[in-house]
């Protein structure tokens, strides 16, 4: 019987080493492994034998069990490495082909044309500061002048939470009220960028969400002459050095006197036409001396100090310079808008 063992072995071990695939191996698997394998018949013969001889065959049988086991384990990885190998071989890989370059995200547009503004004030030596989007009444309105009854303070144009006094932000400027109360008195000149909500109608030209860029300068000596010069230097940095500029006078309640900033228009070159609305100039920003009023509520004695203001839209900027008819793409999503900057 130990013989017969032996000779099994030998057989199985010389027939695997024959084995050239899987299903050649998965017969091998059946025929020597399986449950009625070889081994098997072998075992039946076991009753037949003297009692004492019986667990030395039965651990010969084991032994065997396992080191086939053992074998045909090692065939599985010799059959993986070689078909490997085969393909390595005949499979043409050119490694020095580019790969595919990985998608890559960009900065939104808005992000840019703020980050190109806040960029040119910082030449000018403004600092950024950042404010809160969400105020309350008393500073988004309130502070800055706005009479009681006033119809921005309409409950159809401001975001209201369930506070009555807290709301969000309509407008950067009562980051001014902030900035001047941490600093007063000393002088100022700041950047206020962030984004602004108002409950209106979506349409082309209006969002419910917005971003500004409030500027705020103020200080012992600073003149209508300083808010002029100083615009007009930022329109030619951002804009060209040869750009036309125009202020016409305006009102907002926390700047007296108040001026909106024109740029000739740059489709036409001043001619007329649909962008400019014919009329040869584009609306940039609003700005004006602070009001006397808002510098008190700032903590600045207004006897003494004064200050320009002003406050502009990245988007309708960006809008102008890139020709974008609709203010909806900003906030879409849309790939294919945001793709092309
Ligand atoms: N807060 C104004 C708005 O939302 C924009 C503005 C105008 C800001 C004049 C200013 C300014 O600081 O001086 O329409």
């Amino acid at each position: 019987m130990q013989e017969q063992l032996d000779k099994l072995v030998e057989q199985a071990l010389a027939g695997l080493s024959k084995v050239l695939d899987d299903q050649e191996l998965q017969n091998w698997r059946i025929r020597y492994l399986g449950r009625s394998a070889e081994v098997g018949k072998v075992l039946e013969g076991l009753p037949k034998l003297p009692a004492e001889e019986r667990p030395a065959v039965g651990r010969r049988v084991n032994e065997v069990k396992s080191s086939l086991e053992k074998a045909f384990d090692e065939k599985v990885q010799a059959l993986r490495l070689q078909a490997l190998e085969r393909s390595l071989g005949e499979e043409k890989l050119d490694v020095t082909l580019p790969g595919l370059p990985p998608k890559r995200g960009r900065i939104h547009p808005s992000t840019q044309t703020m980050r190109e503004i806040i960029s040119i004030w910082a030449v000018m030596g403004f600092q950024v500061y950042r404010s809160r989007e969400v105020e309350t009444d008393e500073y988004n309105f309130g502070l800055l002048n706005f009479p009681p009854h006033h119809p921005a303070r309409d409950m159809q144009d401001s975001f209201y939470t369930t506070d009555p006094e807290v709301i969000l932000r309509t407008h950067t400027s009562p980051g001014q009220i902030h900035v001047m109360r941490e600093r007063a008195p000393e002088p100022i000149r700041v950047v206020l960028p962030g984004m602004c909500f108002r409950h209106e109608q979506i349409t082309a030209r209006s969002e419910i969400q917005f971003n500004q860029i409030e500027g705020l300068a103020v200080g012992t000596n600073i003149t209508m002459a300083d808010l002029k010069g100083t615009l007009i230097a930022f329109a030619r940095l951002f804009f060209g050095q040869d750009v036309r500029t125009r202020f016409r006078a305006s009102y907002f309640p926390f700047t007296e006197p108040s001026a909106e900033l024109d740029i000739e228009c740059f489709v036409c070159g001043g001619d007329g036409c649909p962008v400019c609305k014919r009329t040869g100039w584009l609306e940039i920003l609003g700005s004006g001396m602070v009001h006397p009023t808002v510098l008190e509520n700032g903590g600045y004695d207004p006897s003494i100090y004064s200050g320009f203001a002003f406050g502009m839209g990245p988007e309708r900027i960006t809008m102008l310079k890139h020709g974008i008819e609709d203010i909806r793409y900003f906030w879409g999503n849309d790939l294919r808008f945001l793709e092309q900057f």
